[in-house]
């Protein structure tokens, strides 16, 4: 059995899966584990100056010669001063969570710092990096085609089918379902209602003629399973290779990942909805009615929180990013090893579910 997917010849990879780019998480060490097993790993450039964006891109080249992608957001913050009276009820909230982390109390708008989109896309096609991974946006036709005369392909991710069907009208080369279970922010840039999986990717197999990524909710190898037979041609994960040894996430994630815990859509930590682990900071923000920035503000307002409770290792204060498939995540192996065993897995039950046929 093979689970060769047209998608390995369009990225140029062995095995149909994909490692997201995850902020602050995918470095390239991990990238380049999940390359080296035949998968697809991709770096994380979020809001990182450009030079650093080249650096790792560099570094990735000099730990392998496979094809790797780097994933950019394209959402920008909007500009101007938030409301006055949302700021104070938020700087109050964090506040009581500052309190606790004997980090002084703020009550000034924080500053945004800049997410370089337009710049480290330069990068990323002066890189002529393999593939761009793009999320919360529509890369437009423009963008699409000078990276496709710089031999770079490009995958966009998407949470509803109206926005699948837009980045193919852009010329992306492949489209990534992202269903409600997904951990990390909602790659919807239309507001349009989440969706879980199994719905989401037949219908977008449906919408659009390039190749269908799945994500959200996968764990191990049934999962990909499950989305090759529902039409899918590969799958992204986060979660899983977050719980990995190259994963630069703090071991108080890792081992809440392990744990298992409840994850929901929220809005509190970034301003944008997210899922993440239900810790104090989720559930006594939400449960205050304090009030949120907005996008970015609320993080950005947020950060020193954050910063302080990781330095502690204090999981309850902390951004604990995370999707529905930690629940079926039990181990901390190497992210090439996690790759070999989704592959396995997968096979083991793809034949599994044949073999139930006519076995009564
Ligand atoms: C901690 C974390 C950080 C993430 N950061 C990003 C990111 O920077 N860019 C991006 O496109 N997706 C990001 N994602 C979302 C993933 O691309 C993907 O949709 C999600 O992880 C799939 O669900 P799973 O976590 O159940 O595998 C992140 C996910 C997690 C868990």
């Amino acid at each position: 059995m093979t689970l060769r997917t047209p998608l390995c010849d369009l990225l140029g990879i062995d095995l149909p899966i994909v490692q997201s780019g995850m902020n602050r998480i995918a470095g390239p060490e991990l990238v380049a584990q999940v390359c080296e097993a035949g998968g697809l790993g991709i770096l994380a450039a979020l809001a990182l100056p450009p030079e650093t964006v080249r650096e790792q891109i560099r570094k990735v080249r000099t730990l392998t010669k496979r094809p790797f992608g780097v994933n950019l957001w394209l959402i920008e913050p909007g500009t101007g001063a938030p409301d006055v009276e949302v700021l104070r009820g938020a700087q109050k909230q964090l506040d009581v969570f500052r309190g606790r982390l004997g980090a002084p109390a703020k009550s000034a708008a924080p500053t945004v710092a800049p997410l370089n989109i337009r710049e480290n896309i330069e990068v990323i096609l002066e890189e002529r990096v393999p593939v761009f991974s793009t999320a919360l946006g529509d890369p437009g036709d423009e963008i699409v085609s000078r990276c496709h005369s710089q031999g770079v392909k490009v995958i966009s991710m998407v949470a509803s089918v109206e926005e699948a069907a837009q980045v193919e009208r852009s010329g992306v080369d492949a489209v990534v379902a992202q269903g409600f279970e997904a951990g990390g922010h909602r790659s919807s840039w239309t507001g349009a209602e989440p969706v879980g999986l199994f719905a989401l990717v037949p219908r977008v197999v449906d919408a659009v003629k390039v190749p269908v990524i799945a994500s959200g909710g996968i764990g191990d190898g049934r999962g990909l399973a499950a989305a090759l037979a529902l039409g899918a041609q590969g799958v992204l994960l986060g979660t899983r290779f977050l719980a990995t040894k190259e994963s630069a996430a703090p071991e108080f994630w890792k081992k809440a990942v392990l744990a298992g815990r409840e994850s929901s859509l929220t809005k509190v930590l970034s301003g944008l909805p997210a899922r993440a682990m239900r810790n104090a900071f989720v559930r006594e923000y939400e449960a205050s009615g304090a009030p949120v920035l907005p996008p970015f503000v609320q993080r950005a307002a947020a950060q020193d929180v954050y910063d302080a409770a990781t330095a502690r290792g204090d999981a309850e204060l902390a951004a604990l990013y995370a999707g529905q498939s930690a629940g079926l995540i039990h181990d901390l192996p190497g992210a090439g090893d996690v790759v070999r065993a989704l592959a396995a897995e997968a096979e083991a039950a793809l034949r599994r579910a044949m073999s139930w046929q006519g076995s009564r």
